[in-house]
C-alpha cells in the first residue's frame, strides 16, 4: 500500500473516487480494515472469510472477543456463503426490507470464522443499502463482517471524521461517504430460535416487522444474560454522564456549580435553565431527523467535556423505541 497511503489524509479518502472503491477493495482482500459508510453507521469492515482479518478488527476496535460481527453482502448469491438455511420468515423479511436497515440472525455456514461469530452457531448478516458499501463489497468480491466503527462501548459513527476521531490509525482507510442518512444501527431481529425475536430496535419498526411476519418477541432490555451484546445495558455510551428527563420541557434542579449541557428533542430553551449547551435534534419534532442527527450531536455536547448531558425524551413509538433504546443504554450507570 505504500505508494498509495500517501494519497491519503488522515487516513479518509472520497469514496467518489472510483480509485478509493479499488484500493479498498484490494485491502479487504488482503486481509487490511476499511471503515465504510452504510445508511445506519459506519462499519469497520474486513474479509468475513479471514480469521486473521478479523481478529484485527476485534483489537483494533478493544472489542471483547464474546461480541460477534455482522456480515455484510451486496447480493442473495452471497447468502449460500454466509448462512446455513433460511427460513420462510427469512425469506419474506428479505423481500420487505433488503438491501435495508434489516440484520438477520440465522444458522451459520461452518466456513465463517468462530471468531467472526464469538463461537455462536449463528451469524448475523444484513444487506445495506448504501451505493459504497454495495461497491466496497462487490470490489472486495467477499461478504464484509464489521461492527460500528467506533472504540467498544463508545457512540456509532456517523461521519469519516468520527471514525478518524475513535479510530484513526488503527485502520488501513476510511472511505467518505458523507454522513448516514439513518443515523441508528440496524434493527436485528433472531430467526435461530422457536419464535422471531426483536434483539436490538432500530429504524425498521416492530410494526413493519410484525406486518410482514406476524408477532414478534421483544427481547427484555436487561442484561440477565446478553446474546447481542448490543444489549449489555450500557453501551453506546457518551464519557459524559448522561441523565434523561423526565419529559420534554422537564427542568432538572442542577447542583451548585454543576457544569451541564441539554439534548432538547425540539426547542431552544430559555437561558434560565442554565445550560452551558443546547443541541435541537429536530425543530419540527421529527424523528427521522432526530435519529439521523443524534450521535454526531451526543459527540458534539460529550467534547465539551461537562458533568452531565441531560437529554429530553422522545415518545417511544416507531422510530422513537430505537433513539429511546439509545438514550437509555447512554445513560445506564
Ligand atoms: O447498522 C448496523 O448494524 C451497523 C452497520 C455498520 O452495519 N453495525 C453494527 O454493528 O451496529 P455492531 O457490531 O456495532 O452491532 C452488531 C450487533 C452486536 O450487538 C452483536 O452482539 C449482534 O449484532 N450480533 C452479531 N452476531 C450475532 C449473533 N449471531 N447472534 C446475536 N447477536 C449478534
Ligand atoms: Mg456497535
Amino acid at each position: 500500500m505504500g505508494g498509495e497511503a500517501k494519497h491519503l489524509k488522515s487516513g479518509i479518502v472520497s469514496a467518489e473516487d472510483p480509485e478509493s472503491i479499488r484500493i479498498a477493495g484490494r485491502i479487504i482482500k488482503t486481509g487490511g480494515l476499511v471503515a465504510f459508510p452504510t445508511e445506519t453507521v459506519y462499519g469497520l469492515g474486513c474479509d468475513a472469510m479471514n480469521a486473521d482479518a478479523a481478529a484485527k478488527v476485534f483489537e483494533s476496535k478493544q472489542r471483547p472477543q464474546f461480541d460477534p460481527l455482522i456480515v455484510h453482502i451486496v447480493d442473495t448469491k452471497q447468502l449460500d456463503d454466509v448462512i446455513g438455511s433460511l427460513p420462510v420468515l427469512g425469506q419474506r423479511l428479505m423481500d420487505a426490507f433488503w438491501p435495508g436497515p434489516l440484520t438477520l440472525v440465522l444458522p451459520k455456514q461452518p466456513a465463517i470464522p468462530d471468531l467472526v461469530t464469538a463461537g455462536l452457531s449463528t451469524v448475523a448478516v444484513r444487506m445495506p443499502n448504501h451505493s459504497v458499501a454495495q461497491a466496497l463489497i462487490r470490489e472486495a468480491g467477499t461478504p464484509i463482517a464489521g461492527p460500528s466503527a467506533n472504540p467498544f462501548g463508545y457512540v456509532s459513527p456517523t461521519t469519516a471524521q468520527h471514525v478518524a476521531d475513535g479510530l484513526g490509525s488503527n485502520v488501513d482507510l476510511i472511505l467518505d461517504g458523507g454522513p448516514c442518512q439513518v443515523g441508528v444501527e440496524s434493527t436485528i431481529v433472531s430467526l435461530a430460535g422457536s419464535q422471531p425475536e426483536l434483539l436490538r430496535p432500530g429504524s425498521i419498526t416492530i410494526e413493519q416487522l410484525s406486518a410482514v411476519i406476524g408477532s414478534i418477541r421483544r427481547s427484555s432490555p436487561v442484561n440477565e444474560k446478553p446474546i447481542a451484546p448490543g444489549q449489555l445495558s450500557r453501551h453506546y455510551a457518551t464519557r459524559t454522564q448522561l441523565t434523561i428527563l423526565a419529559s420534554i420541557g422537564a427542568r432538572p434542579i442542577l447542583k451548585d456549580g454543576e457544569r451541564a449541557c441539554l439534548l432538547s428533542q425540539s426547542q431552544a430553551r430559555d437561558p434560565d435553565d442554565r445550560f452551558i449547551a443546547v443541541e435541537v435534534l429536530s425543530s419540527t419534532g421529527d424523528l427521522r431527523e432526530t435519529a439521523r442527527g443524534l450521535f454526531a450531536a451526543l459527540r458534539r455536547l460529550d467534547s465539551l467535556g461537562l458533568d452531565r448531558i441531560y437529554a429530553e425524551p422522545c415518545k417511544e413509538e416507531g422510530l422513537g423505541v430505537a433513539i429511546m433504546d439509545r438514550l437509555r443504554r447512554c445513560a445506564a450507570p
